[in-house]
Order: C-alpha cells, then sequence, then structure tokens
C-alpha cells in the first residue's frame, strides 16, 4: 500500500514538473517567436484556457472521483474494494460531460469528435511531454555540470593573468548543443504523431513456424491465426476490426486463436465486438480466451454467450479436442489470472498460475493454451504443454525495446512482452494485439496478427 503510494505521488511530481517545464519552454518561444508583448500574452492566455480546459474535461471528475470515495471509504460507507461496476462507473465518468449528467457515457465505438479533439490530444500531450521532459534531464544536468567545469577551468587558468580569457564555447557550437537539445527533447512529440497516424494502423502480419514433436502426421502444416487484444472503442472502431477480419480470412488459417481483451472498459460495447468478430471463419473453427478488460467490464459470461451463439467457443478453464484424419491436438483455455494485483484489489489473484489445468490436457498430443496473461507460461511450461498463445502487454505500445529490451513499461508486469520464448517444456508467444489502451498510440510496437505453422520437425 506505501509502496503504491509512494510511486503514485512519486509520478505525479515528475508529471507537474514536466508541465512546469514545458509551460516555461512554451513561454521562451514564445518572447522569440511573438514580438509584441499584447499578442504574445494573448496567445499565452488562449494556450491556458485550452489547457485547462482540455485538464478539467479529463482529470477533473476522475480526482473529483477519487477524493469522494475516499471519504465515503473513511466515512464507512462504501468497502474500500471497488466493485466491477464502481471501477466501471468511474472509468466511465471520468470526462466532465459524463460528470455533470450524472451518468457513465456509452463508450462510443465509432470515432466521435469528444474522442478526436478532447480526449486524445490531452492523453497524447501528457505521455508525449512527460517523456520529452524526462530526456530534459539528464541534457540539463550535463549542461549544468559542463557549465560548472568550464568556470572552475578558467577560474584555475585565469590564475596569474591580466587579460581575461576568451570563453571556449563560442556562440555557434552553443547554438548548435542548444538546437540537438531541442530537437530531442521535442522527439517524443513526433514519435507520438507518428504513433498515432501511421504506426497504430501499420499491422504486420507475422508468420511463426512452431516445431511441436509430438504433433500427430494429420496436423504437419496446420496453420493458426492468432488475434489479441482488439479493443473495440472509439480509437478501434468496429470499421476498423472488420479490415482486420477480412486479413485474417485472407490468411486461410485452419482454426482461430482469439486471446481475450474484446472490449476496453465498457460492458455495452460486447455486442458490437462480437459481432464483427464473428465474421471470421476457419475450417477447424474460432477459439478465444478471456483477458483482463472483459474482467474489468464485468462480461466474462455475457460475452461468452454471445460468442457461444456465433460459433466462436472461449475456452474458459476447458479444452477442445480439434480432430483431423483420426488424430487430435488439444486446445485449452483459461481466464485472465494474476499473482499481482492489477486493478481493483483481489480480483482473479491466484497464489499459483494454471492450477488444475494439467487435468485439461492429453498426453501424447500436442497441447496449446490459449491464455491472456503471457505470465502463465512458466507453469505452462512446467506441465509441459507445448504451445502458449498470449497477448495482454501490447508489445510494450509505446516502447524502446528496439534501442534496448529493458526499455519497455511492460517489463514493470512481465519478462514475456512480445514475440518468441522457449524454455524447457514449452513454447510462448507473445502477440502484440491490435488495439490500444488509454493512449491512441503504438511505436515500436505496430499491431499484429500472427501465423502459426505447426510441424513436427
Ligand atoms: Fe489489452
Amino acid at each position: 500500500m506505501l509502496q503504491r503510494f509512494l510511486i503514485g505521488s512519486a509520478v505525479l511530481l515528475i508529471l507537474i514538473a514536466s508541465q512546469i517545464f514545458w509551460a516555461r519552454q512554451m513561454r521562451k518561444w514564445g518572447a522569440s517567436l511573438i514580438p509584441s508583448a499584447t499578442w504574445r500574452r494573448r496567445a499565452g492566455m488562449a494556450g491556458l484556457l485550452a489547457y485547462l480546459l482540455l485538464l478539467s474535461y479529463n482529470l477533473l471528475p476522475s480526482l473529483l472521483g477519487v477524493v469522494f470515495n475516499r471519504i465515503s471509504v473513511i466515512a464507512g460507507a462504501r468497502s474500500a474494494a471497488p466493485t466491477h461496476g464502481a471501477l466501471h462507473a468511474t472509468l466511465l465518468q471520468s470526462h466532465l460531460w459524463a460528470w455533470i449528467r450524472g451518468v457513465p457515457s456509452p463508450e462510443p465505438i465509432h470515432l466521435t469528435f469528444r474522442a478526436a479533439l478532447l480526449q486524445a490530444p490531452f492523453w497524447s500531450w501528457i505521455i508525449c511531454s512527460l517523456a520529452g521532459f524526462l530526456i530534459a534531464i539528464p541534457l540539463g544536468l550535463a549542461d549544468r555540470i559542463a557549465r560548472a567545469a568550464r568556470w572552475v577551468y578558467q577560474r584555475v587558468a585565469q590564475v596569474g593573468r591580466a587579460v581575461p580569457l576568451p570563453n571556449p564555447v563560442s556562440l555557434a557550437r552553443r547554438r548548435f548543443l542548444e538546437r540537438t537539445a531541442l530537437a530531442m527533447t521535442t522527439a517524443p512529440f513526433v514519435a507520438g504523431a507518428y504513433g498515432m497516424f501511421y504506426e497504430r494502423l501499420n499491422l504486420e502480419i507475422s508468420h511463426r513456424r512452431i516445431k511441436i514433436p509430438r504433433l500427430p502426421g494429420a496436423f504437419e502444416g496446420f496453420r493458426i491465426a492468432q488475434l489479441s487484444d482488439i479493443h473495440i472503442g472509439p480509437f478501434m472502431p468496429a470499421e476498423e476490426i472488420r479490415r482486420y477480419v477480412a486479413i485474417a480470412n485472407g490468411l486461410k488459417p485452419d482454426l482461430v486463436a482469439l486471446t481475450g481483451d474484446f472490449v476496453t472498459w465498457d460492458p455495452s460495447t460486447q455486442s458490437a465486438v462480437v459481432d464483427v468478430l464473428a465474421g471470421i471463419k476457419a475450417p477447424f473453427g474460432v477459439y478465444g480466451c478471456l483477458g483482463n478488460h472483459e474482467m474489468w467490464a464485468a462480461v466474462e459470461d455475457s460475452i461468452t454467450r454471445l460468442f457461444a451463439r456465433r460459433d466462436v467457443r472461449i475456452l474458459r478453464g476447458e479444452r477442445a479436442l480439434i480432430r483431423s484424419g483420426g488424430e487430435a491436438i488439444n486446445l485449452l483455455g483459461v481466464d485472465y489470472q494474476s499473482r499481482s494485483p492489477m486493478g481493483p484489489r483481489g480480483q482473479r489473484l491466484v497464489r499459483e498460475y494454471l492450477q488444475g489445468v494439467d487435468r485439461l490436457m492429453v498426453p501424447g498430443t500436442a497441447n496449446i493454451l490459449l491464455s491472456h496473461n503471457p505470465n502463465t507460461f512458466d507453469r505452462a511450461a512446467e506441465y509441459g504443454i507445448d504451445l502458449s498463445l498470449a497477448g495482454h502487454t501490447h508489445g510494450g505500445q509505446m516502447t524502446l525495446e528496439f534501442v534496448h529490451p529493458d526499455l519497455s513499461p511492460s517489463r514493470l508486469i512481465t519478462p514475456y512482452v512480445r514475440g518468441w520464448f522457449e524454455k524447457p517444456g514449452g513454447q510462448l508467444y507473445v502477440n502484440r494485439g491490435i488495439g490500444t489502451i488509454f493512449v491512441p498510440i503504438r511505436f515500436g510496437a505496430p499491431p499484429e496478427i500472427t501465423v502459426y505453422e505447426l510441424v513436427r520437425s
């Protein structure tokens, strides 16, 4: 509890510091770009007004909600652990309009002006300005150290000289350094725009050949397509998902695996996402498992029923034998499970992953597990589950993993961020998913559909 509080406070302080940093930066740019003091003041006021408007629209209701929630917990009117419904209401009332009306506004499944003009710019600004500030800190420190070293050097070199020494840093060099620092601190905004308008929509189809020595001969070359983390919402509208469904069908897989997070926050979006995904067809069927967002939106039972009516089978601690030519492979599926609290306390916390899944396994054939959380892999490999298919991380969503593997936010929750992993007993593939959460930006983690070809050797 204390640890969470300290981390939260540190993040908040850094966030506030970053906003002050950028306000000062804007003022500096204003001074050099707008010569008239009156117009500078007017532009400053307009900018501040727009900022406060977006801030209050996106954050004020949430902050008030947290304060009221705390007060009611302290007063004993409510239990400290929020229910599914309370969480959902808080998230959907996190915009001023919903808060004023006093009812959660349904999450749109088409891009709306509100989402495009009020939500996306604000959250993108927060993420990009924070990243820019984090780059500016070491640059600023390096500059201060260099200045101090120069000052000391000049003082020492000056001893015994009557004429002052010239400044060792030329004006041109100083300007070059300033411009380089400016380019580096503003780079996150360019990256954010690229991630929102290009990379987020730039689907990659990955092909992976998976060797499973126990694979029955009839399944040699069997092809499974995996789609994950759809997250229907204003930035993943139904028509966009329809495009991915058409792509998946065009790949002509034998079987399709959907590994959870169909909705984002709102239960009312479940029928829409099921309707679209029901368009996926494969001769050996479409199977799936549920993600943490189905759990948070409290739609696990209902979405499973909706899928079942459209011939998509969600495996919830179940198995399905896929038969061909008198032989079979075993497909298993589990609900989201976690060993560390994520979201409301105590939900789906397990002391040990995949308890009881060994009873669903079929010896002597390939066992393939659909599990949203890749952290179940260690246990799956201990059981000897040949292949685990997971999602959940979005490949980091916004990551510098191409610079260094540790530079990914998903490293905080799992060592299995993306791609293929192997250890004695099993293999894992973590799909980067299709949708996004919080910010409609993908950077260094383009959306992905994976096609696996199963082979014996
Ligand atoms: Fe997700």
